[in-house]
């Protein structure tokens, strides 16, 4: 959710920022801006749109200086319009600012009642008239910065620009992600590490409260009571750097394909040498001491959770509560001793998953991370932290992280089971084998990703489609749903297979397609049911199976995607790549933007 960028620079900062604004605008890209001082002058440009509407606007009317700050915006209170794009001003100061200031009407009614006009709906506009009002109160910068935070409610982060100062910009962070980038005489602030990757390789990462005094060859941090402390430096791992979409027309494409790779190095991470049990990586976990685990996350990830529930209570017996974050924190729900609370995240900074992460923080035995950024807040405030590997995700829609998620999460589920003496060693083997067989299936289905561009073409057609799954396909299904909508802008839904003739099969008629995910599983004959009670009805199936599902139940079928066959068990990973490709392709015929589709954001850092 927005992206800010702050650079001390040695020369001309504004292709820098826009640069690094165009590595933060999978944070969102509904307007963006750029505030320089230069001669002492504090200047800006603002553009609607996405980044190359700025771009073409600083090619029209350039802005130069060493200094700056720039933002990329996901709105949040005010249309995407140029006046509520950032950075907001008040006179000598600038400010960009990604988050809420949840007491921002307070602040705007006492300003108002003070004589200060307002240009904007934003919340961040009283941020700036704050600083503003301590500065002509006698405040120096840093003093005024310091002040105005103080008077702050909400989760944000934000850089302070000001007039006249070449030399200084004001960093703080509360709630929402914010490093330091250390350079040659130089300094850089952003979002995140793919923000600076390619301006510095030595990273601070300020605390939640912390606030900095930047400086090109200094830095002054301070904690939320404002006594200065000192955070360490890290070096920025490469695979951090940012990904480019190589042959691929979209992230998400690349991301698609990247699956049986990066799906088969997670799991060597996770796997003994011989290959024949789990293993994990320098992290010692025993299931033992848990009798039940807590799965909190959002969207896709929540997803990952709703498949490993079935993972965990089959294989190892713990029973699993899966939760929206969203809904969690707020619910207040009493939490059992020995709970072990699972946070999954691929960006790790999702503002509700962290929320309930900290709800979870002295009620849980253990808090654990299931990350893709190491580096992010849920991360660090976890005990036990399980990388997934999946590499940069830019694509909005999820994809690589979803199946990297499941991979670790399944080899938990092994573990447990393993540690819970629900299965020998022979089974865990069996059970591994099973997950070494999925990355070369993945391969197969992608290497005929020709059969989707006619099907999709059909799909895209439809205003609504169902998708519907039994057991761990139920999930698969929701999530078939969840991407279809979020890149084509088509109404789906997924449901338990079972669950359609109580309510759902309402909707069946010839214009309603309906694509089943069911692999020739012991509950494929149950799901046959349901797909004749839809094709009796006028419906049309698109089944999604193998070659043993084809053979029982091709008869009345509109459509049928053939999958190689694999193990029952991992059945929700591989197929999680059809999904996709439906998806993808639906709406690449529908020529949205696969990669940043309207009204989202990559990392939803407010709530
Ligand atoms: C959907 C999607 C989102 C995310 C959700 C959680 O394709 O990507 O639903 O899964 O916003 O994000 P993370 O995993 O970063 O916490």
């Amino acid at each position: 959710m927005c992206g800010i960028v702050g650079i001390l620079g040695q020369h001309e900062v504004a292709p820098l920022i826009l640069d690094a604004l165009r590595r933060l605008e999978y944070r969102g890209y509904d307007s963006a801006g750029i505030a320089t001082v230069n001669e002492g002058r504090l200047d800006r440009r603002r553009a609607t749109g996405k980044l190359w509407a700025l771009s073409d606007l600083l090619v029209q009317d350039p802005i130069r200086g060493h200094v700056g700050i720039g933002h990329t915006r996901w709105a949040t209170h005010g249309a995407p319009t140029e006046a509520n794009a950032h950075p907001h001003r008040s006179g000598p100061v600038a400010v960009v600012h990604n988050g809420i200031i949840e007491n921002f009407r307070e602040l705007r009614a006492e300003l108002e009642a003070d004589g200060v006009t307002f240009d904007t709906d934003t919340d961040t506009e009283a941020v700036a008239h704050l600083a503003a009002r301590e500065l002509r109160g006698g405040r120096t910068p840093v003093e005024a910065a310091q002040e105005t935070l103080a008077r702050l409610d909400g989760a944000f982060a934000l850089l302070f620009l000001f007039e006249g100062e070449e030399d200084l910009l004001v960093a703080a962070r509360r709630g929402s992600p914010l490093a330091l980038g250390h350079g040659e005489g130089e300094m850089f602030v952003g979002s995140d590490a793919v923000a600076l990757a390619p301006l510095a390789r030595e990273l601070t990462y300020l605390e939640e409260g912390d606030w900095a005094v930047v400086r090109r060859d200094s830095v002054q941090l301070f904690d939320e009571a404002n006594a200065p402390v000192e955070r360490p430096r890290t070096i920025v791992a490469a695979a951090n750097a940012y990904a480019d979409k190589g042959v691929h027309k979209h992230f998400m494409a690349k991301e698609i394909h990247e699956q049986p790779t990066v799906m088969s190095y997670a799991l060597s991470q996770y796997t003994a040498a011989d290959r024949a049990a789990v293993a994990l990586p320098g992290i010692a976990v025993d299931f033992t001491g848990f009798d039940r685990v807590v799965m909190v996350a959002c969207g896709t990830a929540h997803l990952a959770c709703h498949v490993a529930k079935y993972w965990f209570e089959q294989l190892a017996r713990i029973p699993v509560e899966i939760e929206v974050a969203s809904e969690f924190r707020y619910r207040e729900p009493p939490v059992a001793p020995r709970t072990l609370a699972i946070f999954v995240s691929q960006s790790g900074e999702t503002a509700d998953t962290l929320a309930a992460l900290r709800y979870m923080r002295g009620r849980a035995a253990a808090i654990a991370a299931v990350v893709n950024v190491l580096e992010s807040s849920i991360a660090r405030e976890s005990d036990l932290v399980f990388p997934i590997h999946a590499g940069v995700e830019v694509g909005v829609a999820s994809t690589k992280a979803f199946t990297c998620q499941l991979t670790v999460l399944a080899a938990l589920a092994i573990l447990a089971a393993r540690q819970n003496g629900r299965i020998d060693a022979a089974r865990e083997a069996e059970l591994v084998s099973a997950l070494e067989s999925v990355p070369a299936a993945m391969a197969q289905v992608l290497a005929h990703e020709e059969v989707y561009g006619p099907l999709c073409w059909e799909l895209s057609k439809a205003s609504d489609v169902l998708f519907l799954g039994r057991g761990a396909m139920y999930p698969l299904a929701l999530e078939g749903a969840l991407k279809l909508k979020e890149i084509s802008y088509i109404h789906a839904e997924g449901y338990a297979s079972g669950e359609l003739k109580h309510g759902p099969i309402a909707l069946i008629d010839e214009t309603v397609p309906v694509i089943v995910l069911a692999p020739s599983d012991a509950l494929f004959d149950k799901t046959v049911s349901n797909m004749q009670e839809v094709m009796a009805r006028g419906g049309r199936i698109l089944l999604v199976t193998d070659q043993a599902g084809l053979s029982r139940a091709s008869e009345g079928l509109w459509q049928s995607l053939r999958l190689p066959p694999v193990d029952p068990f991992v059945a929700p990973i591989l197929y999680a790549v059809p999904a996709q490709l439906l998806a993808y392709h639906t709406a690449v015929t529908k020529g949205t933007d696969v990669d940043q589709p309207r009204n989202l954001a990559k990392s939803v850092t407010v709530e």
